[in-house]
């Protein structure tokens, strides 16, 4: 095996990390690399909640876009001067780009917004890591490989061909290729990790879990694309920014990383688990019209992470959704806006079927 670097990274810029898993990744990257300085680009949008950074110590905010190309040098500027202040190379520090519309319904309604945020975003970030000299870690989907059919063992790799289905998804692949791009022509010095679904806390309301959960909680009857069959392969989000954090430290830079968990599981059964955690009939269930378009099934081939010595820790999925739940129970003002909200926009377009 090839000898892996061993980097100490000790400035971060985090784009995109007041939403889910950006912020799970500052508060990680608090608790487990107290000393590392994080500046957060986030354009807080509505995924985003300013209570997911309140309180935290080395954490700056800066409210803005990721398009903004006079910002974004700006920050990638800073951060490469502060790095090299610091240590004499600007090798210590790096930016993880989370920043994304993420939300495959909203791209239904809205999808020029994905294509300038996900693809334009990505590519304006990385021209300005060219130009410092900055190694780019850019966060994508396992999305972008489109679905597996639901009656096969097959798992997404690091070789499988690009098929996204939805604009979500196309320009999360384009701004992969992008960043291939930058590499071999620019020089760009990046990795890339597509990840399947994750799941844990501060998950926004209109995602299929915490919606699930939240309407559970409210006493509500939770609601299941058409049957339910479509199989998502869970991660818990500390195990996916861990990755992420092997991968800074260890990872190759020009190479891609599949993330997952082993965590195949159908929405009924997501559906049926969350039932029985909250006392209630696991028949309990709304079918709703499906998604259009909706990807079948994800399935993740993580063994370019085992090759980094990276393994999951929540290896149990009941115990993970249990801690889930109970922190959405704990945080009913974090969520009960943006709950009312998503649900607005859901009733819109979702009709009851059974
Ligand atoms: N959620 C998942 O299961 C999953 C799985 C694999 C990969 N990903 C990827 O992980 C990343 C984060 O996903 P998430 O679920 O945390 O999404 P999220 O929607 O919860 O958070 C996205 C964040 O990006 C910010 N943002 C949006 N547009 C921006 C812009 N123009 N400029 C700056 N900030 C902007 C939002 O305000 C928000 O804070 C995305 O790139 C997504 O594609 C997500």
């Amino acid at each position: 095996m090839p000898q892996l670097p061993d980097r100490r990274i000790t400035h971060l810029l985090v784009t995109g990390g007041a939403g889910f898993i950006g912020a799970n990744f500052v508060h990680r990257t608090r608790l487990t690399r107290p000393d590392v300085r994080i500046t957060v680009l986030d354009a807080m949008t509505y995924a985003a909640n300013p209570a997911n950074l309140a309180g935290l110590t080395g954490v700056r905010l800066v409210e803005g876009d990721v398009c903004d190309a006079v910002l974004v040098e700006e920050l990638v500027a800073d951060l490469s001067a502060a790095a090299v202040g610091g240590s004499g190379d600007c090798g210590t520090a790096a930016v993880v780009h989370f920043a994304a519309e993420s939300h495959n319904d909203n791209a239904l309604r809205d999808p020029l917004r994905f294509v300038r945020t996900n693809t334009e975003g990505t590519g304006i970030l990385a021209d300005a890591c060219v130009r410092h000299r900055i190694h780019l870690h850019h966060i994508s989907t396992d999305e972008v490989f489109g679905d597996l059919p639901l009656d096969s063992h097959d798992r997404f790799t690091v070789e499988t061909p690009y098929a996204p289905s939805s604009v979500y998804s196309a320009s999360k692949a384009a701004a992969d290729h992008l960043v291939r791009a930058f590499v071999r022509s620019h020089g760009l010095s990046a990795t890339i990790s597509n990840c399947s679904n994750n799941y844990g806390p501060r998950q926004h309301p209109e995602k299929f879990l915490p919606r699930q959960i939240t309407a559970l909680i409210d006493g509500e009857t939770p609601r299941l694309y058409g049957a339910g069959d479509n199989v998502r392969d869970w991660i818990h989000v500390d195990d996916h920014n861990d990755a992420v954090w092997t991968i800074l430290e260890r990872g190759v830079a020009g190479e891609t990383y599949l993330i997952g968990a082993d965590g195949e599981r159908t929405n009924r059964e997501c559906v049926t688990a969350l039932l029985e955690l909250f006392g209630r009939d696991p028949e309990d269930v709304l079918h709703v019209t499906d998604r259009p378009g909706h990807d079948r099934r994800y399935a993740i081939d993580p063994s370019s992470m085992q090759a980094l010595g990276w393994a999951p820790r929540f290896t149990d999925f009941s115990a993970g959704l249990e801690d889930t739940v109970q922190w959405y129970r704990d945080h009913r003002s974090w969520w009960e806006v943006s709950r009312k909200d998503a649900e607005e926009g859901y009733r819109d377009t979702e009709q009851v079927l059974g």
